[in-house]
């Protein structure tokens, strides 16, 4: 079966592809190299013994996405990555973001419509939820205003997809990540922040080598045990691993719904202070890290409730944070060697 992965080359979508073809699939990764290297290609017919077909194509060419679902009308389902996804970014540059991350989406929603297999895996996250009133987080707690031009693109994104799913013949699932991090075990592919990364982990891993002078930790006086913000941080192969299984319940028409939101966390939430200690720990590297104020726009807590992913989908993230961010280290190691 023919699976279209957009933004494949990417860091959560080049983790996904190997999981896809370990599980039999063909794949047709599209990516316009925003945010990626072709070079991945090779780390992933490193780890599956398979390179998966390739188009270098910018989504935001209506033309461009009409012609490559012209010529693959045999596709049977889409996962969609690509966007943009750096929310200071979006904040300076708020129409790039809905250029890139909402124009692109109308347009393989567009094609796909017309396709006889209409099946759509939708990269959302859990900055649709904002500050939650309850944890852990469950999906049907509320959509909260975003706070930036990205995070809107998420909520904008999720309700062009279920108003677009009523009337056409798409089926969608919606999967909200939480915080993932980390590598493939292998070291073949992994997370590849451009400048400085917005992210913990990155912002650790690239402390521990050298390549910055430290970590800041925004703010130790949130309402939290040990003063720090508080996150739900998922291995990307647990992330990877759930697209196969969301994309198999459309493939054999399990959904009960035409579109379908889970969210995707480990259910435990660590704080920055447990997550630098556990890097320590995995790494035997003293970390030079300083408390530093509140940074605007952060959240004081958020972790999922699993539960639906759990029993309705038959999934469960099953790596510790021990091995994610072990993962994490050995990938900042062999890129940097
Ligand atoms: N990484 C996270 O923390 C996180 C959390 C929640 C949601 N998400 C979402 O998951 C998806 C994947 O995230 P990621 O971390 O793998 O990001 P990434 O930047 O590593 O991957 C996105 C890929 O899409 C490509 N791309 C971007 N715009 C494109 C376009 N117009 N045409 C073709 N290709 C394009 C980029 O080159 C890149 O390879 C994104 O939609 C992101 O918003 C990520």
């Amino acid at each position: 079966m023919k699976i279209v992965v957009t933004g494949g080359l990417g860091f959560i979508g080049s983790h996904t592809v190997v999981e896809l073809q370990n599980q039999g699939f063909e794949v047709i990764a599209l990516d316009n190299l925003s945010n990626s290297s072709v070079t991945v290609l090779e780390g992933i017919e490193r780890i599956t013994g398979k390179k998966p077909v390739f188009e270098q194509i910018d989504l935001r060419e209506k033309a461009a996405v009409q012609d490559f679902f012209q010529r693959h009308k045999d596709v049977s389902g889409v996962i969609h990555f690509a966007a943009s996804k750096a929310v200071g970014e979006s904040v300076e540059n708020p129409l790039l973001y809905y250029e890139n991350n909402i124009n692109a989406l109308v347009y393989v929603l567009q094609s796909l419509a017309a396709l006889p297999q209409a099946h759509f895996i939708f990269s959302s996250s859990c900055t649709v939820y904002g500050q939650a009133k309850q944890m852990p987080i469950t999906e049907d707690a509320s959509v909260q205003p975003a706070i930036s031009p990205y995070g809107n693109t998420k909520q904008i994104g999720e309700e062009i997809i279920t108003d677009t799913a009523k009337v056409t013949g798409i089926n969608a699932i919606l999967l909200r990540y939480f915080n993932p991090i980390g590598s493939h075990p292998t070291a073949e592919i992994g997370e590849l922040p451009l400048g400085v990364p917005q992210n913990l982990v990155p912002f650790i891993t690239q402390t521990a080598i050298g390549l910055r002078e430290k970590l800041s930790v925004f703010g130790d006086d949130y309402p939290t045990p040990d003063g720090t913000a508080i996150r739900d941080y998922i291995h990307v192969v647990d992330l990877a691993k759930a697209h196969v299984v969301a994309l198999q319940r459309l493939l054999q028409q399990k959904n009960t719904e035409k579109v379908e939101t889970f969210n995707l966390g480990t259910g435990t939430g660590s704080s920055v202070l447990e997550v630098i200690k556990t890097f320590e720990k995995v790494s035997g590297k003293p970390l030079n890290y300083q408390i530093v104020g509140r940074r605007e726009g952060d959240i004081t807590e958020a972790y999922a409730n699993t539960d639906k992913a759990n029993t309705v989908l038959g999934w469960k993230a099953e790596s510790t944070l021990e091995e994610a961010l072990a993962s994490a280290w050995k990938w900042e190691q062999r890129i940097r060697s």
